[in-house]
């Protein structure tokens, strides 16, 4: 693990275009944004397909849902979802995440808390300890936990019966998932980042709540610059907002977007100061690569964890970069955007 020097984490956190929330956002100031059933969540066609069979199958049978697992890069929907799966099945929700379930005894206060049918929804699932996970297999399998009584030679085991309920795991790291724990999902779904047209109409929609009027070229050039991800699209809206007012412009068009995002340093592609660096070191410095994440992430005083979760899956998902055994490629596509862009 590297260090990161307190400026370069502020620097971080200021970066427009982060896929995670901002303190801002944690706060709240997004929250009249999110979608509030199945029928608003845009895109991610296959997920809602499939959601929409087993919440209605599950409410004929008068039962809870299976435990679902969503996994995907940030900002694609996954905490939205599951408060979106609670709501269409009528049920509340128990909201927790990996880190904060320190000791099995966490985990019992919430299971034994609960109430037939309750979702539990525990983001970075994949950062659950090794004791905590082992309280969880019979839990998600036969609705029952073993909690310990009493300490030293006198302690003894009980075994306490469940309501039934719904695990919904988050997680942007599938991978770093331990096999029994995956293996009790009854359903796993992946996000993908979201194309131009459904981020145009993710971002029409939060225009129309925040009474921001935009115009069709102006919302597309927004969606074009999101990275495929909606927590981006509103994120660039609100800034593009803040110029057009401050300029008196009333209606958004195409051109005080390309301004506003111009002067904010977001590329015509979405990237970054911070994603051309990191482009950059590898077609200069290395050569093209191969070079490994940890290399790569001390060279651009990142953390390797920040690399691999947030910059690289968009950088691969539009052909910059490869991920081969060896290391990280990069592209001839990647090479002239560079160029493009004057950076080398
Ligand atoms: N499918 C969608 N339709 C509309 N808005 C969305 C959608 N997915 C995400 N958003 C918006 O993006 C923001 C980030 O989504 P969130 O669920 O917090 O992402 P994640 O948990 O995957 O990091 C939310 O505030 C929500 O307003
Ligand atoms: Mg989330």
């Amino acid at each position: 693990m590297i260090n990161v020097s307190e400026n370069e984490k502020e620097e971080r956190a200021d970066r427009i275009v982060t896929a995670e929330e901002t303190e801002e956002e944690r706060a709240g100031s997004f929250e009249g944004l999110r979608p509030k059933s199945l029928d608003e969540f845009i895109g991610q066609r296959k997920i809602k397909e499939n959601l929409k069979v087993f919440i209605e199958a599950a409410r004929k049978r008068n039962e809870p849902l299976d435990h679902v697992l969503l996994y995907g890069p940030p900002g694609l929907g996954k905490t939205t979802l599951a408060h979106i799966i609670a709501r269409e099945m009528g049920a509340n929700i128990r909201i927790t995440s990996g880190p904060a379930i320190e000791r099995p005894g966490d985990l019992a206060a919430i299971l034994t808390n609960i109430k037939e049918g309750d979702v539990i929804f525990i983001d970075e699932i994949h950062r659950l300890s090794h004791v905590v996970e082992e309280v969880m297999y019979p839990a998600m399998e036969d609705y029952e936990i073993d909690i310990i009584i009493g300490k030293g030679p006198s302690a003894r085991s009980i075994r306490l019966e469940l309501p039934k309920f719904t695990l919904v795991g988050a997680t942007t790291r599938a991978g770093l998932l331990t096999s029994p724990l995956r293996d009790r999902f009854g359903m796993s779904m992946r996000f993908d980042f979201y194309e131009p047209r459904d981020l145009k109409t993710i971002i029409d929609r939060s225009a129309s709540i925040l009474g921001v009027e935009l115009s069709e070229d102006g919302s597309m050039e927004i969606a074009k610059r999101s990275r495929g991800t909606p927590r981006i699209a509103n994120r660039l809206l609100r800034r593009v907002r803040d110029f057009a007012s401050v300029g008196n412009k009333k209606v958004i068009d195409r051109e005080i977007v390309n301004d506003s995002l111009n002067r904010l340093d977001v590329d015509y592609l979405g990237l970054d100061g911070m994603d051309r660096r990191i482009l950059k070191k590898i077609v200069k410095d290395f050569d093209g690569g191969p070079v490994g994440a940890e290399t790569l992430a001390v060279t651009v005083s990142e953390e390797v964890e920040t690399i691999e979760d947030v910059y690289e899956p968009y950088l691969i998902q539009i052909g910059f970069i490869n991920r081969t055994p060896r290391g990280r490629m990069s592209t001839k596509a990647a090479v002239e955007h560079l160029q493009r862009m004057k950076e080398i």
